[in-house]
């Protein structure tokens, strides 16, 4: 017998089933290609995150870390207008949808949300054993009314939604808090790139829990940093699911620079919004069906629904993107925005490969399943 074979056993039976989340394809040579596929911001951090970086000293990494992140509390609460105790660190947003998942859902505790969307989700209910109530949007991308009406302990709305990139107003997803029985938990991991957000919720609704991520509009991915917003008991009770470390020393110190320098994140912010329209523009000029989108990527919608053939065209020339081989979402493409020159080489390209210049390649990339998500 394998170990492989005898360490089954060891697992418990939705674990032993389940294909776990396939993130994203992150490229060694990542100088060398064009990726657009993960949502990363295409400029640095704030000079100001580098600078706090190369201070760190030796006692600060022997040390633990405040198992609250406090200073980066009095930081963000000041930012959002409310107060440190409204506010909870997480090791990325990732890790609150974890922890929210743990802390409110059971067997006979569902949880709920409009599909298609954030595909980590489900994967977090599975190994929590709790159903999942999937409630599809409409091609509008609208708020499905049924999502009101489930028996579901959590329902999470994705806003900006991922992939789509579309965006439900506050008043709505207000008289969504106020109908639910349940926690609202409303991710805006890419609220950044919006209009507006639901920070006001919190002050109104004892259950809304807002998350925030500071891979996106602060350019942290590599650094794992998020947070939630909501009223104090929601976050006492969210501080008992947490790791007691769960935000590292250097993490925090690097997340509480850059949300310092909103000037920097503000510029850094409007130069990708500006870039997206440029994209969406230039996208519907090659045919592609592309939705204003409110977030830092866009979905684009082939015109022959050849959105896979397109990617492994893409991929041959070294351009990442993001292809969900998914009902509904599988003629599209999810590309993130870029710096000017990474869009201009992504949209030459795809003139190319849409006038047929270069001869489809003779094994197939799509055979090997690293490149693209399921
Ligand atoms: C919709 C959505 N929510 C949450 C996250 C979590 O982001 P992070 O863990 O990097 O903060 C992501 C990451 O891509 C996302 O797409």
């Amino acid at each position: 017998m394998t170990f492989l074979e005898r360490i089954v056993g060891y697992f418990r039976e939705n674990v032993e089933k389940a294909k776990g989340y396939e993130p994203g394809f992150q490229p060694r040579q990542a100088d060398e290609v064009i990726k657009l596929n993960t949502n990363e911001n295409p400029y640095p951090p704030s000079p100001k995150v580098l600078q706090v970086l190369a201070e760190m000293t030796a006692e600060q990494l022997r040390r633990y870390p405040d198992p609250q992140g406090n200073a980066f509390r009095q930081a963000a609460a000041e930012i959002n207008g409310v107060q440190p105790d409204n506010i909870i660190c997480c090791n990325g947003g990732d890790e609150l949808l974890s922890m929210a998942i743990r802390a409110f859902c059971d067997e006979s505790r569902p949880v709920a949300y409009p599909v298609p969307t954030y595909s980590l989700y489900p994967i977090l209910a599975n190994i929590q054993n709790c159903k999942a109530i999937e409630t599809p949007f409409d091609g509008e991308f609208n708020l499905p009314a049924k999502l009101a009406t489930t028996d579901a302990a959590l329902t999470i709305v994705c806003n900006p939604n991922a992939p789509s990139g579309t965006f439900i107003n506050v008043d709505e997803l207000a008289s969504l808090a106020d109908e639910l029985k349940g926690v609202l938990l409303i991710d805006e991991a890419y609220v950044d790139f919006a209009e507006a957000n639901c920070t006001s919720l919190v002050k109104d609704f004892d259950n809304v829990i807002i998350l925030r991520s500071m891979s996106k509009g602060y350019s942290l991915a590599g650094s794992r940093f998020g947070y939630a917003i909501a009223q104090p008991d929601l976050i006492a009770g969210l501080m008992k699911v947490k790791d007691s470390y769960n935000v590292d020393a250097i993490a925090i110190t690097l997340a509480t620079a850059a949300i310092k320098d909103q000037q920097y994140f503000k510029e850094n912010v409007e130069k990708v919004k500006a870039d997206r329209k440029k994209l969406i523009e230039q996208l519907r000029a090659l045919d592609f069906e592309v939705a204003d989108s409110s977030a830092n990527f866009v979905l684009a919608k082939t015109k022959n629904g050849k959105a896979g053939e397109i990617y492994d065209k893409l991929v041959q020339r070294g351009i990442y993107v993001r292809y969900f081989n998914r009902p509904g979402i599988d003629d599209k493409l999810r590309i993130t925005v870029g710096t000017k020159e990474q869009n201009n080489k992504l949209l030459s390209a795809l003139k190319e490969i849409l006038a047929g210049e270069i001869a489809f390649p003779s094994t197939s990339l799509r055979a090997k399943g690293s490149f693209r998500s399921q």
